[in-house]
């Protein structure tokens, strides 16, 4: 075989396994308070998300790390090791954002702060809520995700407490929201396809 066929015929095969291969997105609850709403909303766009079937869609849920606050200890728990594990297992990300106190949780803060090379190099998406639709938080996450490297898709799907929950506490989202999730895991697919080739 020519040194040039052995060269580029592996490369194609390469770029053909790419395409094939399903890319894996991790729905991140951001949220590790007792009473949380955020498994209901993860549990609705993962199964919207699983009918698409373009991708590998997990729930992966911060409170099941038992993460340390970052620096309080010496980092080599196993729960910190794995939590850095599962995101290099992930391609891309569709983070599910409360809003407290105008931001993020100190638990999705301490998350993103756990990781970094996990990180680098992959897409995200955000489906936020609160009383303004969690705009504020999902507007704090962005900063942070441009310093982690990071891509954040434009589509936001946004959810209120008044009127997607029922007594903020029972999930049941408008139908228009649909179309918005949608929507942005198609940007998420596309983006973490891409950005994996950086990566390889
Ligand atoms: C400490 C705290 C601060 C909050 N601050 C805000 C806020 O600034 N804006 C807002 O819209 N909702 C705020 N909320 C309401 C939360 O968005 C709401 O309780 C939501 O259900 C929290 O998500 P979770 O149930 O998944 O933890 C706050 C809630 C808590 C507990």
């Amino acid at each position: 075989m020519s040194f040039f066929k052995r060269i580029f015929g592996k490369q194609k095969e390469e770029a053909g396994k790419m395409a094939t291969e399903k890319l894996n997105i991790g729905i991140i609850l951001g949220s590790t308070r007792q009473g949380r709403v955020s498994p209901q909303v993860g549990a609705w766009v993962k199964e919207i998300a699983e009918q698409r079937g373009d991708a590998n869609y997990e729930i992966v849920d911060i409170a099941d790390y038992s993460l340390p606050f970052l620096g309080t200890t010496d980092g080599q728990e196993q729960g910190v090791a794995k939590w850095n594990e599962k995101l290099d297992s992930l391609d891309g990300f569709v983070f599910i954002v409360q809003e407290y106190n105008h931001s993020i949780t100190g638990a999705l803060k301490n998350a993103l702060d756990s990781a970094r090379d996990a990180w680098n190099n992959k897409a995200a998406g955000i489906v936020s809520y609160g009383s303004t639709g969690g705009a504020r938080a999902a507007e704090h996450l962005r900063g942070i995700l441009g310093e982690l490297l990071i891509a954040d898709v434009r589509v936001h799907p946004t959810l209120s407490l008044f009127t997607d929950f029922e007594n903020g506490t029972v999930f049941k989202p408008a139908d228009l929201h649909l179309t918005n999730v949608n929507a942005m895991l198609d940007q998420v697919h596309a983006w973490s396809g891409a950005l994996k080739t950086l990566r390889q």
